[in-house]
């Protein structure tokens, strides 16, 4: 006897960063983030009865090396879900962008099979009301990745409390709940492909370099006013406001990197050069800003209404500074999706 379920997750990007957590994976300061579109995860995952093993195939070819990981994502969520231990599990996955990419693939990654996981326990134990769906699938996506517990909504969703943002929780994510200009709500993000290879510091030496931190009380008080202050600039349509901050959220969080012991400098010269030319282009008048993840890739922001320019400031001056001239045009989502029809993974 074997049960199955397949899930389509969206990867996300912070515009307030989460960096710097606490056991089990709560994060230290809030974030929040517009789930991405294009940027996803099809996960499809077969169970039989068994004693917790686990096999994993990436684009249908069997990965030994992805176990690990999932391993551990079993292990986070089994006192959650202790039935996952009696069962063998076949994953296949597939990511729409190339896995070598520098786009964090674990945000779409966990959420997909945390999502594929809540599937299976409704099924086996119809004990998850379908209001609650959704919270549980945060909650495991967040003990398997702190960024995956955002990527089960649509939209622009808030992790982390934070008194700005009525019902905040450090366990689960949910969707931001105030006003939010339409201009926002189908804003646009070109991932600009800088550096391709192997993250330089991993997710885990990220976050603890936050321990001890001669900056730490600061940045986290001021991750909670940048919540606070991105509220009525959302609500009324500022972008420019919008992306001043969020500017000055990427800086902070490769400046704490920089300011860390050991120190890490995980922007290239070419990161460089297309933040200054964002930076100049938007003082001449061109609506367009940049945040970064903890690596040399650039997101570039900007509204719907910019975005005939701005393709064509990304193909004329920016992808020159991108490996192999790669970008990736992406957009608000709405969030992950039960597939339906027969995958082909
Ligand atoms: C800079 O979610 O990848 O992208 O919880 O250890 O898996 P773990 O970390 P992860 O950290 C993301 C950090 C960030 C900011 C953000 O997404 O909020």
């Amino acid at each position: 006897m074997s049960f199955q379920t397949a899930w389509r997750s969206p990867s996300n990007i912070a515009l307030v960063k989460y960096w710097g957590k606490t056991s089990p994976q709560l994060p230290t300061n809030p974030s929040i983030s517009m789930t991405l579109d294009a940027c996803r995860t099809e996960t499809a995952v077969e169970i039989v009865p068994g004693s917790g093993k686990i096999r994993v195939w990436v684009d249908g070819v069997e990965m030994p090396s992805f176990v690990p990981k999932i391993a551990g994502f079993f292990k986070a969520i089994a006192e959650r879900h202790p039935w996952t231990a009696h069962l063998d599990w076949s994953i296949r996955t597939h990511n729409t962008f190339p896995h070598s990419s520098g786009i964090a693939s674990s945000a779409s990654g966990l959420s997909a099979l945390a999502l594929c996981v809540v599937s299976l326990a409704k099924e086996f134990q119809e004990r998850i009301p379908a209001k609650d769906f959704f919270r549980e699938a945060s909650v495991l996506a967040r003990l398997g990745s702190g960024s995956a517990s955002r990527s089960v909504y649509g939209g622009w969703v808030v992790w982390g409390r934070t008194p700005s943002v009525p019902g905040s929780n450090q366990e689960w994510a949910h969707p931001y709940p105030h006003a939010i200009d339409p201009v926002f709500a189908d804003f646009r993000d070109t991932v600009l492909l800088v550096d391709v290879g192997q993250k330089a510091v991993s997710s885990t030496v990220g976050h603890g370099l936050m321990n001890n931190h001669p900056f730490a009380a600061a940045r986290f008080e001021m991750a909670h006013r940048n919540m606070e202050s991105l509220q009525p600039l959302l609500a009324s349509g500022n972008v420019g406001g919008f992306l001043d901050l969020a500017e000055r959220e990427a800086l902070m969080l490769h400046g704490l990197m920089m300011a860390s012991n050991p120190p890490f400098v995980l922007m290239k010269p070419a990161t460089l050069s297309i933040l200054e030319k964002i930076q100049s282009a938007r003082r001449e008048g061109l609506e367009v800003g940049f945040t970064l993840d903890a690596g040399a890739n650039v997101h570039v922001l900007y509204p719907q209404r910019a975005e005939q320019s701005v393709h064509a400031f990304v193909n004329d001056s920016l992808s020159v500074h991108c490996k192999d001239g790669a970008f990736i045009h992406d957009r608000v989502g709405a969030g992950p999706t039960l597939i339906t029809e027969p995958t082909p993974l």
